[in-house]
C-alpha cells in the first residue's frame, strides 16, 4: 500500500451469487485494464474469493475479503483464517464491519483479536471499520464513540515499520441510506482519527502506518465532494460498487 496513492474498495457484501460475482469481476477487470491510478480493491463473499482471485490474475484490481477469524487453524466452525485468504490471493480484509457488529454482535474486543492476529500472522492489510450511530451524532458524542472504538480495536497492537492499516469511517446512519457526511464533518472526523491514533501510538505511526477512508452512500454523483477532502485517502463503497460503470466513474474521480 502506497501512502501517496488513494484507494477505492468495493464491498459486495452478500449482494451477489457466485456466478454474478465472477461476471462482475470479469467486467471490472476488462473495464480497469489500462487504468493506472491509485489502488482498486474488490471484496466478494468467501465462496467467490478463490475463483474471482484467479480471474483477477494480471489485473490491477486487488482482492479483499469481508471478514477473517483470529486463529489460523482449529475447531472453529464456519470461520476462515488469514492464511487461507492469502492462499487464494487476498491482499486486504475488512474487519468489524458495522453489519457484523449489528447482526452478529461483533464487538471491538473480538475485532482487536482479529487485528492482532492479522498483523502477526499475515501480510493482509486490515480495513478496520468504525462509525457512530445517528443518536451519537445527534447528541454530540462522535468523538467519544470513535476514539473509544479505536482504543479498543488497537489496544496492545504492535505496529511494525511496514505495518499498514486502513481505518474505514462508516457512520451507521449513512450506510445504504442515501445520506452522506458533509465535507466539514468529515474533516472533523479525520482530526478525531488522527488525534486518537497519535494518543494510542504516536504522531509518526498515525501518519505513516494508517490510511483513512470513508464509506456510506457514496456514488458517482456525490464522489467529487469526497475527492476534495484533504487527508481522506479513499472510499469503501457498498451499493454503488455493484455496477461496473458506476464503480469505474467513482474510481476515476477519487483516485489520483
Ligand atoms: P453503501 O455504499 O451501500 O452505503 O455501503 C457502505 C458500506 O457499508 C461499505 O462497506
Amino acid at each position: 500500500m502506497d501512502k501517496k496513492n488513494k484507494i477505492i474498495i468495493a464491498n459486495w457484501k452478500m449482494e451477489l451469487g457466485f456466478k454474478e460475482s465472477l461476471a462482475l469481476a470479469l467486467e471490472m477487470k476488462n473495464m480497469f485494464s489500462g487504468f493506472s491510478k491509485g489502488g482498486v480493491v474488490i471484496c466478494p463473499d468467501f465462496i467467490s474469493l478463490s475463483e474471482v482471485g484467479k480471474e483477477l490474475t494480471g489485473s490491477i484490481i486487488k482482492l479483499g475479503a469481508q471478514d477473517v477469524f483470529w486463529e489460523e487453524k482449529g475447531a472453529y466452525t464456519g470461520e476462515v483464517s488469514s492464511s487461507e485468504l492469502e492462499e487464494v490471493g487476498c491482499e486486504y480484509v475488512i474487519i468489524g464491519h458495522s453489519e457484523r457488529r449489528g447482526y452478529l454482535k461483533e464487538d471491538y474486543s473480538l475485532i482487536n483479536k482479529e487485528l492482532k492476529n492479522l498483523l502477526k500472522e499475515s501480510k493482509l492489510i486490515p480495513i478496520l471499520c468504525i462509525g457512530e450511530k445517528k443518536e451519537s451524532r445527534e447528541s454530540g458524542k462522535v468523538e467519544e464513540v470513535l476514539s473509544e472504538q479505536l482504543r479498543q480495536a488497537l489496544e496492545g497492537v504492535s505496529i511494525k515499520d511496514d505495518s499498514q492499516i486502513i481505518v474505514a469511517y462508516e457512520p451507521l446512519w449513512a450506510i445504504g441510506s442515501g445520506l452522506v457526511i458533509k465535507p466539514e464533518d468529515m474533516n472533523e472526523v479525520n482530526k478525531i482519527i488522527v488525534q486518537s491514533l497519535s494518543n494510542i501510538f504516536n504522531n509518526k505511526i498515525a501518519e505513516n502506518n494508517f490510511l483513512r477512508i470513508y464509506g456510506g452512500s457514496v456514488n458517482s454523483g456525490n464522489v467529487k465532494d469526497f475527492a476534495q477532502i484533504e487527508g481522506l485517502d479513499g472510499l469503501l463503497v457498498g451499493g454503488a460498487s455493484l455496477n461496473s460503470d458506476e464503480f469505474y466513474k467513482m474510481a476515476d474521480k477519487i483516485l489520483i
